[in-house]
């Protein structure tokens, strides 16, 4: 008898699927209200304007649109990007500090391959960003989590965690961190926090790598200044079009060292050559034309009055039973049940009620905040966010009560 699996190389075991694409595959088609995932709402799509956009491209550049290109991405798109990042207060990028990625998450893959060696230390937030994880455990990272509170990382932790690492001879290779609106709590990291962190940085000699999807989506007046804005030399960073314009489109990209985009580079030549050519030309006349400009405004206020929404709901329903972040922008809310409740073993009754939410602990690299669960307020209309968290009140309510 064939046995296919022995074929798969072992390597594919420290591989993880994740887990809120299974959640989602598990609510597809049914009733359920899906406060799972982290999709853009697509109302507010620029669909007319890409239209347009599009032809244009198609008649301007011809052939040149439908062609192979070069791996680093059209030099005309990284500059875009590169004006892009100074009028949002990251100035002093160059087209070879650039490369284009197929979304952020093919950078978290290519950075993961070409600065983790098997038993380096990476340091994440406790919780992070689930995908980011699973990128680094790919490649043999072991882990060290950091808490975050209110004001982000806590970054005095991080400071006692790398002293006993150094004691011990061992060091610390980079720090990932979504500082800004993180996914998944939706807390950014204090401006003092972040002079502290890259402080550190120089002292035990580790790099940064900062993902930075959903800083345009900020509610309120909050002075944050970018990593990478602080210090062109340690700080990586990633950012995406995901949210600013379309997540389709899977356009990403890297801002580092030019020796860290040399390496990425390479592994992004063995992975898929380029990113699409047309998807390039695209984004770069979106930028040229002021359309993610003025698209950003227009999501953030609405993302704004979908999460005083779903704050609203949960103050009105779930008062007593779980406390929660209150995201200064982003897509999500982060909520902490009683210690008793496990989200993991409450979601079938979750999905069997109607409405799913993504179980916590996987975004704690230890397996913690089992207590904990993520809510997603950007995709679900306000209606859907109101029945939603009435529905997991009542399931939460009846977990409670049998689990005594
Ligand atoms: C923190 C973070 N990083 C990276 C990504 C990947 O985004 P994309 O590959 O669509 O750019 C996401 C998507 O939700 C995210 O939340």
């Amino acid at each position: 008898m064939l046995d296919i699996k022995s074929f798969i190389a072992g390597r594919v075991s420290l591989m993880e699927s994740s887990e809120i694409r299974e959640i989602l595959e598990l609510t597809e088609g049914k009733n359920v209200i899906s406060l799972a995932g982290g999709l853009p709402d697509p109302k507010y799509f620029p669909t007319e304007e890409l239209a347009e956009i599009s032809s244009y491209v198609l008649k301007e550049y011809g052939w040149r649109a439908l062609q192979y290109s070069v791996t680093r991405g059209l030099r005309e798109f990284r500059e875009e990007i590169a004006r892009f990042m100074e009028r949002t207060g990251t100035p002093g990028e160059m087209p070879y500090n650039i490369i284009v990625t197929s979304g952020s998450q093919q950078a978290l893959n290519l950075l993961a391959q070409v600065l983790v060696n098997p038993g380096d230390i990476v340091a994440v937030e406790k919780p992070t960003y689930l995908a980011a994880i699973n990128e680094f455990k790919a490649v043999g990272a072991s882990f060290e989590g950091i808490p975050v509170d209110d004001e982000g990382m806590r970054v005095d932790l991080l400071e006692e965690r790398l002293k006993i690492l150094k004691a011990e001879g061992k060091r610390i290779k980079f720090v990932y961190t979504v500082p800004t609106a993180q996914n998944p709590s939706g807390v950014s990291m204090s401006n003092d926090r972040r002079s502290h962190l890259l402080e550190l940085a120089e002292e035990y000699d580790f790099l940064i790598i900062e993902d930075d999807p959903y800083s345009h989506f900020m509610f309120e007046e909050v002075n944050f200044k970018r990593l990478r804005s602080m210090d062109k030399y340690r700080v990586i960073y990633t950012s995406t079009f995901s949210k600013i314009l379309s997540p389709g489109l899977r356009l990403g990209w890297v801002a580092a060292h030019p020796d860290v985009i040399d390496a990425l580079e390479i592994a992004k030549q063995n992975a898929d050559l380029h990113t699409p050519t047309f998807n390039q030309l695209l984004a770069a006349e979106a930028l040229r034309r002021g359309v993610v400009d003025k698209h950003i405004p227009r999501v953030k206020e609405a993302y704004k009055r979908k999460r005083d929404v779903m704050l609203e709901a949960l103050s009105e329903h779930m008062d007593g039973l779980a406390r929660w972040t209150r995201p200064v922008g982003g897509m999500f809310i982060f909520a902490y049940l009683d210690e008793n409740i496990d989200t993991k073993e409450m979601l079938p009754e979750a999905l069997s009620a109607g409405v799913a939410y993504v179980p916590g602990s996987a975004f704690y690299v230890d397996g913690s905040g089992r207590n904990t669960m993520r809510l997603n307020f950007s995709y679900p209309s306000e209606e859907m966010i109101r029945m939603g968290i009435e529905r997991l009140a009542e399931v939460v309510k009846r977990y409670a009560t049998s689990s005594v």
